[in-house]
């Protein structure tokens, strides 16, 4: 079957179809990735403070990124976009998923402090080609593990990307234990995410990703570990990244 989607290359219409498809997951009961803001929004905070991207007089503000331009990559419903526009920059999120994007801006009209969130239906193809070095950061959390041509994805991403930016990506790590806490368990056992989501095959040890961002002159900066604790329902850092991980990756000045 042909979907409008089968000229872009880093789309998989069957994943965009299903992250569609359960679209009102987004903003329903909180799920594991609102809890995750607990962590993903720090990362992207203090990665940009620790990076000079953040005005000194910012710093221990409520708004530390004001000025700051981000790129929230496969946006879903906003979830992480909200949280980062809440500190104040300028964000633009893109995803595929119609339903998804719609959700997305009609959740944030709720709050009308919230008038620095711009989103479109739009890949990362487009948006390359009208936006170069535009953005002060990338995120794509959730994302890599679903598209199709990967090291394509990152170029894009990184495309938008202005030298001394950073791109932020979560993702899962290619191991057994990624198979069975995050498929089997999660999916399948305790059923904390949603059935057919993920597929062990499209997962990546963070030397890919480092590898895939050094071609685009992009320098891996951090790789942390995190895990989900189900019976606490919180996110914590973990000594290891064998299931799920953070990878900061700075592009560089040249
Ligand atoms: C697991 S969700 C992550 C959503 C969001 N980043 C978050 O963490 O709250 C993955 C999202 O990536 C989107 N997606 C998949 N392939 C994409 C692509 N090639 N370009 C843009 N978005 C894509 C899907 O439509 C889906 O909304």
């Amino acid at each position: 079957m042909s979907s409008s989607h089968d000229t872009v290359p880093t789309a998989d219409s069957k994943e965009v179809a299903f992250f569609n498809s359960i679209s009102d997951l987004w903003w329903g009961s909180k799920n594991l990735l609102h809890y995750f803001n607990s962590l993903r929004v720090p990362l992207v905070r203090d990665g940009l403070i620790d990076t000079g991207l953040v005005k000194k007089k910012f710093v221990n503000s409520s708004k530390p990124l004001e000025g700051l331009r981000i790129l929230d990559v496969g946006c879903g419903g906003g979830i992480l976009t909200e949280d980062l526009a809440a500190l104040g920059c300028a964000v633009v999120g893109i995803d595929l998923g119609s339903d998804s994007i719609n959700i997305a801006k009609s959740h944030a009209t709720l709050n009308p402090s919230l008038t620095n969130i711009s989103y479109f239906c739009e890949s990362v193809e487009d948006h390359a080609k009208h936006n170069p070095e535009k953005y002060d950061a990338i995120v794509a959390s959730e994302v890599i593990e679903h598209v199709n041509e990967p090291e394509l994805f990152l170029e894009h991403c990184t495309k938008c990307l202005k030298p001394g930016g950073s791109i932020f990506i979560t993702t899962f790590n290619k191991t057994w234990s990624s198979w069975l806490l995050g498929i089997i368990f999660a999916e399948y056992i305790w059923g904390f995410i949603p059935r057919g989501t993920h597929t062990w095959d499209k997962f990546f040890d963070p030397k890919d990703i480092e590898v895939m961002l050094e071609k685009f002159n992009c320098r891996t900066r951090s790789v942390r570990g995190v895990i989900y604790n189900c019976f606490t329902k919180t996110w914590h850092w973990w000594w290891s990244s064998s299931i799920t991980y953070t990878l900061q990756g700075v592009k560089r000045h040249e």
